[in-house]
């Protein structure tokens, strides 16, 4: 880990992080010949001047090509709540890859696995797996487009469900989306007004809320609980994305720690333990559309390569297993309660106008404090513009790139991922990291600025 004692501001964070990265450095220069995104390979990975190249990775921790060590709060993107390269997952894929790849057939694993998923979440009474979270999505659609016989899809503003088109964020530039309708959160008049019109095959939302388990929340729980009863009456299918949720925010997902139950859920990210897969599952009516002696016009013929390798049924198999007694998400919950409930009072010392709130993800709110929360897993304003202002988006960088310098690589400092592979000990470092870089960011009046 880097420890940074000297003054950090203006470009002379830049200057120390170019010289401390020079094998990052180089690869940027060759890629950015190559990958579009300014050399990155995901949106979240785009920082100025260049995230890090990483070499390997274990536990909380990874180490980039020049040898900085980092705490990761990234963790693959969400997917790894054991934490890197986990040794049941690690030792299950090894023995898997020797005995083969990819069968293109029919394996014990995925027959155990769907069984593991099936034990955790009551929704899951089929299982279908594919490729990614946002596959998941475009599946469920197809499957509620099917069953109710109408195509339009019925969203929440500010909800994530990944990047193809109907699913990606509205207004996404070349995206068409002329079936979706998206309404505000929290709003039960405009879920029904909509609902009432009998037009829409599904109402998507995120688990937990908005972006990341919850970047904007669910403030109001009465309207989570209505959804079912209210797309029964008009016919509409609910579906809940855990794609993020799915296993990190307890062993039955979100829909457990809240305690509702959907017609369809998407899967990705944990149900693999970090090796790629999504799995749409759902009441088993609905997946019927997938039995291969349903009439050709009510039949989905599902043919990905990537369905249910074994790589990917030995890691989740693995990581499943793990998840079964909550452990890992009660562990990566305490320590986000910990990260949360100290990185605050760092904030609240420096008079800094911010939060830090959430569960395993640990959001960073920087605005005005409107009120207390009884709840700290949630954001001290219910004014969603606040909470997503684009006018903090580059202060968060710059807090990213101070971080980086400080060894603690999170995705734009927009929010930090706990496994349960963190330490006590890593949050501590992490906070001493958070105020040396608040320190370096008000003397270089960041915050004057916001
Ligand atoms: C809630 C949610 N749904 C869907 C997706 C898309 O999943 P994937 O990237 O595996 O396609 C994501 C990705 O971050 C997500 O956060």
């Amino acid at each position: 880990m880097v420890t940074v004692k000297k003054v950090l501001t203006g470009e002379s964070l830049v200057e120390e992080y170019k010289k401390t990265h020079p094998g990052s450095l180089k690869l940027h220069e060759k890629a950015v010949k190559l990958l579009p995104a300014d050399g990155a390979t995901h949106a979240a990975r785009i920082l100025d001047p260049f995230r890090p190249y990483i070499t390997h990775a274990t536990g909380s921790r990874k180490w980039d090509i020049d040898g900085n060590e980092y705490i990761c709060y990234v963790m693959g993107h969400g997917s790894l709540i054991l934490g890197h390269s986990h040794p049941a997952v690690v030792q299950a894929v090894q023995e898997q890859i020797t005995k083969g790849v990819h069968y293109g057939e029919n394996h014990a694993l995925e027959v155990e696995w769907a069984e593991l998923i099936s034990s955790m979440m009551p929704v899951a009474e089929r299982i279908e797996f594919c490729a990614c979270g946002q596959e998941a999505n475009i599946m469920a659609i197809r499957l509620a487009r099917i069953y109710t016989g109408r195509s339009r899809i019925l969203r929440f503003d500010q909800n994530y469900h990944g990047w193809s088109d109907e699913v990606a964020i509205p207004g996404t530039a070349g995206a068409l989306q002329p079936e979706v309708t998206i309404i505000p959160m929290n709003d039960l008049d405009a879920v029904e007004k909509e609902l009432a019109k009998k037009e829409y095959a599904i109402l998507f939302n995120e688990g937990g809320g908005a972006t990341m388990a919850g970047q904007v929340p669910w403030w109001n729980m009465d309207v989570v609980h209505a959804l079912s009863g209210l797309t029964k009456k008009y016919g509409t299918l609910w579906h809940i994305d855990e794609v993020v949720t799915g296993f990190r925010d307890s062993r039955g997902g979100w829909q457990e720690r809240v305690g509702v139950k959907p017609d369809l859920t998407s899967l990705g990210k944990c149900v693999g333990g970090g090796i790629p897969v999504g799995a749409v599952v759902g009441r088993a009516d609905i997946m019927k559309a997938f039995d291969p002696h349903v009439p050709l016009e009510k039949r989905i013929s599902h043919a990905g390569t990537w369905n249910s390798n074994p790589i990917q049924g030995a890691g989740g198999v693995a990581a499943c297993k793990l998840y079964l007694d909550g452990a890992p998400q009660k562990k990566a919950y305490e320590l986000g309660s910990y990260l949360r409930d100290e990185g605050n009072k760092v904030l609240k010392g420096r008079n800094i106008s911010g939060r830090l709130y959430g569960r395993t993800v640990v959001h960073l709110y920087l605005g005005p404090i409107e009120y207390e929360p009884s709840d700290e897993t949630l954001p001290p304003t219910k004014d969603v513009k606040k909470i997503t202002n684009p006018a903090m988006a580059p202060i968060k960088a710059r807090l990213c790139l101070h971080l980086m310098q400080r060894g603690v690589a999170t995705m734009g400092a927009r929010f930090f991922v706990l496994s349960a592979a963190h330490t006590k000990n890593d949050i501590d470092q992490t906070i001493e990291a958070f105020d040396s870089s608040l320190d370096d960011m008000v003397a270089e009046g960041a915050f004057k600025k916001a």
